[in-house]
C-alpha cells in the first residue's frame, strides 16, 4: 500500500457527501480537472481552522471545491465563486442547492482576478485554481488585498509532474516555478507546500508588505 491508498482508506471512513460524490463522478466522466479529494479535505481543513468567514474562489469550474468549504466550515458567511464559464457555475448552483448552502454563495461569472481586483473588503481565505499564467498576478493582489492573518491556497503546485521535470519550459510550467518562487521569497508571507493531491501551496500573510 502506497502513501495516497493509506490516506484514500482513511478518507473512506466517513461516509462521502453524496452531492460530493456525485460531482467526482462527473468530474471523472466528462474529464474535467476537479480538486483531489484529499486536496479537498485539506482546504477545508485549512478554511475551517482559520475560523474563515470571506472566502474568494478562482476557478471554481462547477463548484466542487468550494462546495467542501460551504458544507465543512461552520465559520463561513459568504463564499464566491468565480470561472469563466456561466454553463458551469449554473451547474455548481444547482449542487449548492440540493446541498443546501446556496445561501452561502454568490456565483460571478467573470475573470478571478478582476473580481479580486475589485474587491472592497479583505477576504479571509483565498483558494486560486485559474490558469497557472496569471498565478504570479493573484499572488500580487493577494499580497494587496489580504489582511494580516489572510490565507492564499492554490492548486497545481506539481501541474500534473511537469514541474518536476527541469527540461520543461512551457509557458504554464514556468509560471508555476517563477509563482511558488515568489510564493517562499516574499518577507511578508509564510508559505508552505504541501505535496498532497497535485500539491497545495498554502501562504498566510504574516506582516505587511514592504
Ligand atoms: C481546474 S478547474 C477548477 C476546478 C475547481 N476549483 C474544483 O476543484 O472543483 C479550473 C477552472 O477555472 C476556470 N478559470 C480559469 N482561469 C480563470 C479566471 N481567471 N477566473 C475565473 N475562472 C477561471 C476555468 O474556466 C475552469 O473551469
Amino acid at each position: 500500500m502506497d502513501v495516497i491508498d493509506y490516506l484514500s482508506n482513511l478518507e473512506s471512513l466517513q461516509e462521502k457527501h453524496p452531492v460530493l460524490g456525485e460531482m467526482e463522478k462527473i468530474g471523472r466522466d466528462r474529464g474535467f480537472p476537479i480538486l483531489h479529494p484529499l486536496s479537498a479535505r485539506l482546504l477545508s481543513v485549512i478554511a475551517a481552522s482559520s475560523k474563515s468567514r470571506y472566502i474568494l474562489e478562482i476557478g471554481s469550474g462547477f463548484g466542487y471545491s468550494a462546495l467542501w468549504m460551504a458544507l465543512y466550515n461552520p465559520f463561513l458567511e459568504r463564499i464566491i465563486l468565480t470561472d469563466l464559464s456561466r454553463e458551469n457555475l449554473e451547474l455548481a448552483r444547482r449542487f449548492f442547492e440540493r446541498a443546501g448552502v446556496l445561501h452561502k454563495a454568490e456565483f460571478v461569472v467573470e475573470d478571478g482576478v478582476e473580481v479580486l481586483n475589485q474587491l472592497d473588503f479583505a477576504p479571509d481565505l483565498i483558494f486560486n485554481d485559474a490558469h497557472k499564467i496569471q498565478y504570479s498576478s493573484i499572488l500580487e493582489l493577494a499580497r494587496e488585498k489580504l489582511d494580516v492573518g489572510g490565507i492564499l491556497v492554490s492548486d497545481n503546485a506539481f501541474w500534473l509532474g511537469r514541474v518536476l521535470d527541469e527540461s520543461n519550459r512551457d509557458p504554464s510550467v514556468e509560471a508555476i516555478r517563477e509563482f511558488t518562487r515568489l510564493s517562499f521569497s516574499y518577507k511578508d508571507l509564510l508559505t508552505s507546500l504541501i505535496p498532497v493531491g497535485d500539491g497545495l501551496i498554502v501562504s498566510v500573510k504574516i506582516k505587511e508588505g514592504e
